[in-house]
């Protein structure tokens, strides 16, 4: 089964850590859904018209539309391809657009998971972050959002903020777990070229957390999680039993999925294709029918190394015989081979064909994904 991504650009701020391709100006934002659909309607034959189980708004910050606008959306991909019943159908949402009204809106469409940027719980760091919410909006969003019916419901939370510490981190995941949300994205802040925090750290404004304090505090998230019941599904994803996240959990099983709008990426088995990141190239070209995205055919290695990477990180793991049969017995002997010292290291386990990333392998997990590529 598969899954449609649909990509929504626009944002109220920049935030100074966030290197999506995002627009700060809403007046194409008609015309942008006006094109989603015509690229909806190009490209219906990227993937097999067998059910969706999955569909995912993301951004940018897709509650800067109207929730008949999202609705509208998906009934133009119900006109192309059947939505399961009881699909998964998620939005990214900024706290700040979460108010009585909206919410009444949106109980009128069949979007029935919210993905919430929390962040953090102190105004200071959301603040520093460039955030357009507080910490209180963030408690208000999430209670009335539990008030009216909404129970699957994820919030993301960065850490390794500069200057922060393991109290303020683990004050952060207590004001979390309090709210009884059922799925925590957890991501340490990385520092992505062209951000104006990396700016910042160029001219000495802030400076990265020591990488000891990292590890302290990526231990302190798997030590808080298990304890609230929560499964470390995924190196960033963190869920109660029944909640993980099944539009990302079929990226990483190699799932096919269709992406729609600017800068979206599509996957089928056999190529990856991403959209120029540019709204107004986007909306002409895809109103030319041509040029739009750039298209990569798939090798063989690329498929060994992509299978090593999205599924390393999760709690399935690599599974050997599918790399035997489905990739080739050369790559499944150079697995092999390769595994062999880091399951002596105890930095990865080896049960039934299957390899994970040991409690220990988890702090290092790129090194071992380094080693494992072809
Ligand atoms: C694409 S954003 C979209 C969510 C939504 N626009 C919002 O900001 O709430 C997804 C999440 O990735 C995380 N993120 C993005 N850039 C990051 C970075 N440089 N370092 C750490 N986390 C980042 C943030 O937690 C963010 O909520
Ligand atoms: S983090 Fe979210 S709200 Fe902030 S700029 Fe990026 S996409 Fe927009």
């Amino acid at each position: 089964m598969s899954g449609v991504y649909i990509h929504i650009p626009f944002c109220g701020k920049k935030c100074f850590y966030c290197d999506f391709y995002t627009t700060l100006s809403i007046k194409y934002k008609e015309e942008y859904i006006n094109t989603l659909i015509k690229e909806l309607k190009l490209r219906q034959n990227y993937i097999e018209k067998k059910e969706l189980k999955t569909i995912y708004f993301g951004g940018g910050t897709p509650t800067l539309l109207k929730p008949s606008e999202l609705q509208y959306i998906i009934d133009e991909v119900s006109n192309i391809f059947t939505i399961k019943k009881n699909a998964e159908i998620t939005i990214e949402a900024n706290p700040d657009d979460i108010n009585e009204q909206y919410v009444k809106q949106l109980q009128h469409t069949v979007i029935n998971r919210i993905s919430i940027g929390l962040q953090s719980f102190f105004d200071e760091d959301l603040k520093l972050m460039n955030r357009r919410h507080t910490s209180n909006e963030n408690i208000y969003a999430i209670q009335l959002l539990q008030s009216k019916g909404y129970i699957n419901i994820s919030g993301d939370l960065i850490y390794g903020l500069p200057k922060m510490n393991i109290d303020h981190w683990q004050k952060n995941l207590s004001e979390f777990f309090a709210l009884n949300i059922p799925h925590l994205s957890a991501y340490h802040l990385t520092y992505e070229p062209n951000t104006v925090f990396s700016k910042f750290l160029k001219k000495g404004k802030i400076k990265e957390i020591p990488e000891d304090d990292s590890l302290i505090q990526f231990e302190l998230l798997l030590s808080e999680a298990k304890k609230h019941n929560f499964i470390h599904y995924e190196t960033s994803n963190f869920a109660k039993k029944g909640y993980f996240s099944q539009h990302n959990s079929a990226y990483w099983q190699q799932k096919k999925y269709l992406g729609l709008g600017v800068s979206a990426h599509s996957y089928n088995g056999n190529s990856r294709q991403s959209n120029i990141s540019n709204i107004k190239e986007y909306m002409k070209r895809v109103g030319e029918g041509s040029n739009y995205f750039v298209k990569e055919e798939l090798s063989i290695t690329d498929k060994y190394n992509d299978y090593i990477i999205t599924s390393l990180r999760t709690i399935w793991g690599v599974d050997l015989k599918f790399i035997k049969n489905n990739i080739g017995t050369q790559y499944y002997k150079f697995i092999e081979t390769k595994s062999k010292e880091l399951i002596l290291k105890k930095l990865l386990i080896k049960e039934n064909e299957i390899l994970k990333i040991s409690p220990k392998g988890k702090f290092i997990e790129d090194n071992i994904l380094m080693d494992l590529f072809f």
